[in-house]
């Protein structure tokens, strides 16, 4: 599988700026180019017809349906064409106090459906400090191996996303990346034998340092915030991961 380009957009962006992304990487063959939009635009997905870009939730809940006022399920998901789903983004885990038992949850939800998971783990800059980096991520890594059917496990992509490197325009040095991805890969198969995990970088990629990154052998791909939501600079960065294989 080619590498894997995540736009997570957040709380941002707008129809217009939706449409201008499309038509910018729309086209690209040799990324896989994923778009986690807020939830209201996923409902336009499909007016974009035969576009090669690919869809994701930024949340989902973890029920099937309910009283649960301003959530969204992951089969509502499906019917809107979404192939994909971040889980337990570290802005989810802070501001929405998103616990590793709820991302395991979430994370089997998807997987119920046939959504892919992309599970963000990563340390926070006291951790790191300690020297807690890679116990951190292999615990929350493992807590959702551990509780997921092991069959459906091969769906699930992992992205490391350190907090300190988040909207800081500090990103990991892409040996602290090749790091902490190599041990995510070792603790995946430890779980479960011969899983070939796939593992994204997060925090501040742009089109800059993205080739950088891409080179080290265990970065299987990006997710990007800040960056995606300039439709030109975004097709910068996709052609540099594209063309870094
Ligand atoms: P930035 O690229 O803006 O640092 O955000 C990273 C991120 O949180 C992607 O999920």
């Amino acid at each position: 599988m080619g590498p894997l380009v995540v736009a997570n957009w957040k709380m941002n962006g707008s129809e217009q700026l939706l449409r201008a992304v499309v038509q910018e990487v729309g086209g690209l063959a040799e990324a896989t180019v994923v778009l986690a939009v807020p939830a209201p635009y996923l409902s336009l997905t499909k007016g974009f017809g035969n576009t090669q870009v690919e869809w994701a939730g930024q949340n989902v809940h973890w029920l099937k349906s309910g009283a649960y006022t301003g959530e969204v399920s992951a089969s509502m998901l499906v019917e809107m064409g979404v192939g994909w789903c971040l889980v337990g983004h570290s802005e989810r885990r802070q501001h929405f106090s998103e616990t590793d038992e709820l991302v395991l949850a979430k994370t089997k939800a998807c997987l119920e459906v046939g959504i892919r998971p992309i599970v963000c783990v990563g340390e926070s800059l006291q951790e790191r400090q300690a020297g807690k980096a890679l116990e951190v991520v292999s615990r929350q890594l493992t807590e959702v191996l551990n509780g997921v059917p092991r069959a459906l496990a091969p769906l699930i992509v992992v992205a490391y996303e350190p907090v300190w490197a988040i909207g800081t325009g500090e990103e990991a040095s892409p040996e602290i990346a090749q790091e902490v991805h190599e041990a995510l890969k070792r603790a995946a198969r430890c779980e479960i034998e011969a899983l070939e995990l796939r593992v994204l970088y997060g925090g501040s990629v742009n089109a800059d340092n993205a080739n950088a990154l891409m080179r080290m052998p265990d970065v299987d791909g990006v997710l990007v915030g800040g960056a995606s939501l300039e439709a030109l600079g975004f097709r910068q960065l996709c052609a540099q991961v594209a063309g870094s294989v």
